[in-house]
């Protein structure tokens, strides 16, 4: 797992010594995911500050045939981010910088180790919001969002990652830069190569830069906790809240044995005095105070068994925390396998019912926690007690996602998790369009070699 001499100094050239790490002291933490669930090593940890330094770093691996993995905040859940199979890391963080909105055209320009926190500080000082919000805000990377095409807590308002990006700057693996930064809104000219990125999770070329669009602030928001006695109840209310709020901004679902997990491991106290089956935190947001709004909706449904309201920031931020919570909470179980799946509306709650079960059949000592975006159909499938390469808990749930007519990923991605089981989802035709992508992008196949696209059959 060593570099030829010649790349490791081409590499050196590139971007200085210092931002060349191959003590495995410094590149350990590249080398492992958030999860913990895949580790890899690597030769070296490459640290571009710009987007030519990444150019120069491509274009000398792509010439020595030396694989690389992009990586941003390392907060992916599918593995990656990580150099499982000894590739070259090439870290986008010191790419941060963010310059101003233009308010204008309501956009801004950020680097792609810009983290999605830093982002919403400055949209917000400039009086508006950036629309991605997600548990790892503080981590994740504009660059790995777009990679992702990460969702998060407003898609059903906002839309994904891909609806906020206006232009991209990429680097291919030969070294040749795209650079489509303008920020029109308009621009019929063919192949829409900035949206081709969103979701390629590193395998197309290397985000640098990107240009958002930002959203207006929404001075009012108020959030509900409401529990119910069936996972049925709580996505019927989804229903009524989409219909008649028109402020919603977030509509999420978590079940009482992860609100127990949660409450015990990270030392909360109970919602409610009464345990429940299932609960929706909804939240709306509004110009003017939605209060009143989400009151009345949420008196309105017959089902609801309790009702937590806040409205002041601090008791908002504690009735989040039951929500997102869930990651650290599961994650301190052990390394989890991660499902992040999408269901038809309709097979939503019966694929909640019985997913414990399915996957238990299959692995009996397993536990099994779901929880997610209620809103988007999109829920988290969580199991853990499970040994990290077993995969006899990915085929139960993703081919049961499949026949419920589901997608295998709503928005953490395919990674080196899931490539197996993408012919569950995607086609032939559609396989060997994918091929055929990579190979005029990548020829070499040196970018995330492992990742989302499968090999031939
Ligand atoms: P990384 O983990 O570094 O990389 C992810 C993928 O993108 C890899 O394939 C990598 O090769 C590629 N990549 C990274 N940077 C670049 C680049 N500049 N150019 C090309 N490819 C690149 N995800 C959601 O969608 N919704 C959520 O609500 C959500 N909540 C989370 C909460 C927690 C607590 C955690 C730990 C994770 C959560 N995630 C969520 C998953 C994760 O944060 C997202 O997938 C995020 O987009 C990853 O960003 P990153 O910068 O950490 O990317
Ligand atoms: C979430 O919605 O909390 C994230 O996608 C992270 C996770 O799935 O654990
Ligand atoms: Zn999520």
């Amino acid at each position: 797992m060593s570099l030829p001499a010649a790349v490791l100094d081409a590499l050196r050239d590139a971007v200085g010594p210092a931002h060349v790490l191959t003590d495995p002291d410094a590149t350990g933490g590249y080398a492992i995911d958030w999860t913990g669930r895949f580790r890899g090593r690597t030769p070296a940890v490459v640290r571009p500050a710009d987007s030519d330094e990444v150019a120069r770093v491509l274009a000398a691996c792509n010439e020595a045939r030396v694989p690389v993995v992009p990586q941003g905040g390392n907060t992916g859940l599918v593995g990656g981010s990580v150099p499982g199979a000894g590739e070259v890391v090439v870290s986008l963080r010191r790419l941060d910088r963010i310059e101003s909105v233009d308010p204008r055209a309501a956009q801004l320009t950020a680097g792609a180790g810009a983290t999605i926190a830093a982002v919403q500080r400055a949209a917000s000082g400039a009086g508006f919001r950036y629309a991605v919000d997600l548990g790892a805000r503080e981590v994740a990377t504009v660059g790995g969002t777009i990679a992702t095409n990460a969702g998060g807590l407003h898609v059903l308002r906002y839309g994904p990652t891909r609806r906020q990006v206006v232009g991209i700057e990429a680097v291919l693996a030969d070294g040749r830069t795209i650079r489509r930064l303008e920020g029109l809104e308009k621009d019929n000219t063919g192949y829409d190569l900035v949206s081709l990125l969103c979701g390629s999770e590193g395998t197309l070329a290397v985000v640098t830069a990107a240009r958002l669009r930002v959203v207006p602030r929404l001075a009012c928001t108020v959030t509900a906790l409401v529990a119910f006695d069936s996972v049925a109840e709580a996505v019927d209310a989804v229903g009524t809240c989409r219909r008649d709020l028109d402020s919603l901004h977030a509509v999420e679902l978590f079940l009482g044995d992860g609100l127990q997990l949660v409450c015990e491991h990270l030392a909360l106290p109970r919602p409610f005095p009464d345990r429940h089956h299932a609960y929706l935190l909804v939240e709306c947001a509004a110009a003017t105070d939605p209060s009143e709004q989400l009151g009345d909706v949420v008196a309105s449904l017959a089902t609801a068994r309790a009702v937590a309201v806040a409205v002041d920031d601090a008791r908002r931020r504690n009735l989040w925390r039951y929500r997102e919570g869930h990651t650290e909470a599961i994650n301190q179980l052990g390394a989890p396998h991660k499902f992040d799946v999408t269901l038809p509306a309709d097979r939503l709650a019966p694929f909640v019912d019985s997913i414990g079960d399915v996957v238990r059949a299959v692995v009996p000592e397993a536990r099994v926690w779901v929880f997610g975006h209620a809103g988007d159909g999109n829920v988290h499938v969580n199991v853990t007690g499970v040994a990290p390469d077993d995969d006899a808990p990915a085929e139960a749930v993703l081919t049961a996602v499949a026949r419920a007519g589901g997608s295998i990923s709503a928005e953490h991605g395919i990674g080196v998790a899931k490539r197996r089981w993408l012919p569950l989802t995607r086609s032939a035709t559609e396989l060997e369009l994918f091929r055929a992508l990579k190979q005029a992008f990548d020829p070499r196949g040196i970018l995330n070699p492992r990742v989302l696209v499968p090999p031939e059959p």
